[in-house]
């Protein structure tokens, strides 16, 4: 980061920067900020359609988005429109996604820990696959399976792969509460249990080795251990799950999902595998986080004697990522993007928290001050699917915007949302 103007690269593919503010999708933030309130999550729907388009067109028909990386009504139908599954992970996320009009025949059903409820939910809907991850899961699905109503599955399996990528997001080492291990045998057992399970059509299998991956070879290694596992095997698909991953701040780079999906069609080409293999993926983040950026408000500036508190009216409840993961963030002054950020502050939230953090050194216009709107962009992703009302802080926002007009698709809680499940 420097004090160089925030780099136009981070922003949602509308848009535009000049010197009194900053538009996406045709709507002008600062606008958006007076008509709705701070903070305050905004979308650009052509960016979110695009990707979703991207990855439809560079995978085979049955490629998801990942819904966990940011979920409601108005986005499970966008991703659905552009051709795209739906990929839930709780029957919380399928319940979602469901009311929103996606048909079970788009929504892939995962969970490292599905409960018998959430099995019968997604039987009962007819999801388009069921990812299996357990032996305990196998034995509910004997009991559970309607031959007559067949099950469409794939089996997770765990390739030993090690990602580069933060410990809490990496999952596709051996050491993992996620799928079955190829090298110790569970994944050919499980498949082997599947297979003998009546009504249960066995189309695959599905690894996913972590997130904000920035390195196709992970991938790319993970492919062709699929690869060599299932050669033998007739199966009609293979998923290597989402993780590519995203450029957050100056500096940092990322493939876009076509050069992913290339990558990984070339690994499975050179891994023998049959030319008519339907290949799939689940982005979650490649898809929404550069679509989002959120809007605060600026209240206390503190300057103690090591540096500049400056604190907004979010913070770890709409952003959890930074606390989370150390993950790092920029950002502008709305009202003038194009400046240089001379002032260095660490960008705090509104928390009982001293790790409340946003952002340690965040670079900021010299004229940045109470009252000021700072915006953070590339939110879009983990932001507001991982929100929580800590401190009863009420979730914000979320609005859409394209072509000049902001559609709000969640509202703002209220403290009355907050005492509604008060008994
Ligand atoms: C099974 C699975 N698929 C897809 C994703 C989406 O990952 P990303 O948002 O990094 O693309 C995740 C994220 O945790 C996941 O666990």
């Amino acid at each position: 980061m420097s004090i160089e103007p925030i780099l136009a690269t981070l922003f949602a593919d509308t848009a535009t920067l000049h010197e009194s503010g900053v538009s996406v999708g045709g709507v002008d933030l600062r606008e958006l900020a007076t008509r709705y309130g701070t903070p305050l999550f905004v979308y650009d729907e052509e960016t979110l359609r695009a990707r979703c388009r991207e990855a439809a067109g560079a995978f085979d028909d049955g490629v998801a988005f990942a819904s966990k990386s940011f979920l409601c009504g108005a986005m499970a139908r966008l991703a659905f429109e552009e051709g795209l599954c739906v990929d839930v992970a709780t029957g919380g996320e399928l319940d979602i996604v469901l009311r929103s009009g996606v048909p079970a025949s788009r929504v892939i059903m995962h969970g490292n820990n599905k409960s018998r409820e959430e099995i019968a939910h997604a039987l009962a809907a007819g999801v388009h696959r069921l990812v299996v991850d357990n032996f305990d899961e196998i034995e509910q699905l004997r009991q559970m399976v309607n031959p007559e109503q067949p099950l469409n599955a794939l089996v997770r399996v765990t390739p030993g792969v090690e990602a580069h990528t933060h410990e809490y997001v990496r999952t596709g080492q051996e050491d993992t509460k996620f799928g079955f291990s190829v090298s110790n045998g569970d994944a050919r057992r499980a498949i082997t249990e599947l297979r003998a399970i009546p009504g249960l059509r066995l189309h695959g299998v599905h690894a996913h080795i972590g997130s904000q991956i920035f390195e196709v070879d992970g991938f790319r290694e993970s492919m062709s251990v699929l690869a060599a596992f299932t050669r033998d095997d007739d199966f009609d698909e293979l998923c290597i799950g989402g993780g590519l991953g995203v450029a957050y701040v100056a500096g940092e780079s990322a493939p876009s999902i076509n050069e992913w999906a290339e990558s990984i069609r070339d690994a499975a080409r050179e891994g023998g595998l049959r030319a008519d293999l339907r290949i799939l993926a689940e982005p979650g983040r490649a898809i929404v986080a550069q679509a989002g950026v959120t809007i605060y408000s600026v209240g206390v500036v503190k300057p103690v004697t090591q540096r500049i508190y400056m604190a907004v009216d979010g913070g770890m409840s709409d952003n959890p990522r930074p606390v989370l993961y150390g993950s790092g963030y920029e950002a502008f002054d709305v009202d003038l993007p194009l400046a240089p950020r001379p002032q260095v502050v660490r960008l705090v939230g509104k928390h009982c928290e001293s790790g409340d953090v946003l952002i340690d050194e965040a670079y900021l216009p010299a004229q940045t001050k109470a009252g000021s709107l700072v915006a953070t962009p590339v939110t879009g992703a983990y932001g507001y699917s991982m929100a929580s009302n800590y401190n009863r802080v009420p979730r914000p926002a979320v609005v859409f915007v394209r072509d000049g007009q902001a559609h709000e698709v969640l509202r703002r809680e209220t403290f009355d949302d907050l005492a509604r499940l008060e008994v």
